[in-house]
């Protein structure tokens, strides 16, 4: 309580030059005074070239701010967050960040950081609480959208997406993590866009966990199954998995792009080189880059200003000739 009337009270010098706290050292990890600001940022992990984008932005804004970033990388593992998360609140830092593996299973860490009074700020994926006052706020895409954009294109090009002309579009879907925000989002914005074409049909969905190799083995099971000419379409949760279902097709003697369409969503470099090389058919953008807003909210938050519960950033989308057009400006 004393820390948060100080930070408050010092708020307008803050500014928007650097993250200072204002608390008391008796009540702060990080001191008091013009101390840092300490932030335990807890990280998914390190599975997409998404993330690794994320990851790096997150660092630089930390420096250029001159945060205190305690920083760790879950390996996608619930129980890794929740100990980091845990670990942070023993170290008393002034407020802690992440972005969870999953959205469920969070309400008693979060209660313990809410008891210890640090704020939580919610990065990239939501949690599913009833007790919204758990987080202070959260920043991110919306997953749905994205699903829905996904699905939009594959509307508008359903007669392209017919590649063996049979009057259905057969699709393939490869999830994101079991339980994850954008997994669920995605899948569901997806579905519910695609309903209106009873021409299209999900005819395999299956989690490939947001990376190349979960991606590629995917893909594998499902060329078994119904082989190149079994399938039209792959909707991929993320660009990774995309392109381990690219190298699928490949070793399976398709040809990626043309026999089998791809659609994925985040737009990160290797994904948009894809597209260039007309071996993913249409991307949505997810953007990583979300430090500066995040630097923003934590100054709000720490300063007891009120902030929106929910802060969407607005995202793109690209068709092989847009992506020819954007490549060389993109900053991930
Ligand atoms: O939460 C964002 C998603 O997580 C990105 O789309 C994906 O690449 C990452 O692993």
């Amino acid at each position: 309580m004393l820390k948060k009337s100080l930070v408050a009270a010092c708020a307008i010098s803050l500014g928007t030059i650097s993250l200072t706290a204002c608390g008391s050292s008796s009540d702060s990890g990080s001191g008091g005074g013009d101390d840092p600001i300490t932030m335990g940022f807890a990280q998914v992990g390190a599975e997409s070239g998404w993330r690794t984008a994320n990851t790096k932005n997150i660092k630089e804004t930390a420096e250029k701010e001159d945060v205190n970033l305690k920083f760790s990388d879950a390996q996608q593992k619930q129980e890794n967050q929740i100990k980091a998360i845990r670990s942070y609140i023993q170290q008393k830092v002034d407020v802690i960040a992440f972005s969870p593996v999953v959205e469920t299973g969070w309400d008693t860490v979060l209660l313990e950081a809410k008891r210890a009074n640090i704020p939580v700020i919610l990065t990239d994926r939501s949690v599913d609480t009833k007790d919204t006052t758990l987080y202070k706020t959260f920043l991110g895409s919306d997953f749905i959208k994205e699903g829905e954009k996904a699905g939009e294109w594959l509307v508008d090009n359903a007669k392209e997406a017919d590649v063996n002309g049979d009057g259905s579009v057969n699709v393939v879907q490869i999830e994101g993590t079991t339980g994850a925000a954008p997994a669920i989002d995605r899948g569901e914005g997806f579905a519910d866009t695609i309903k209106s074409d009873p021409n299209i049909k999900v005819i395999a969905s299956q989690t490939g966990d947001f990376t190349r190799d979960g991606g590629k083995k995917v893909m594998e099971g499902f060329l078994q199954k119904y082989g190149v000419n079994g399938i039209d379409l792959v909707f991929a949760h993320n660009d990774d998995m995309a392109l381990g279902a690219i190298e699928a097709i490949e070793a399976a003697g398709g040809k990626p792009g043309t026999d089998i369409k791809i659609v994925s969503i985040d737009a990160v470099h290797d994904g948009m080189q894809a597209l260039v090389d007309g071996k993913i058919n249409f991307i949505v953008e997810c953007n990583p880059l979300l430090g500066d807003y995040a630097a923003g909210l934590v100054k709000k938050v720490l300063a007891g200003e009120t902030v929106e519960k929910k802060n969407y950033g607005e995202d793109g989308s690209f068709t092989q000739e847009q992506a020819k057009a954007a490549l060389d400006s993109r900053k991930y």
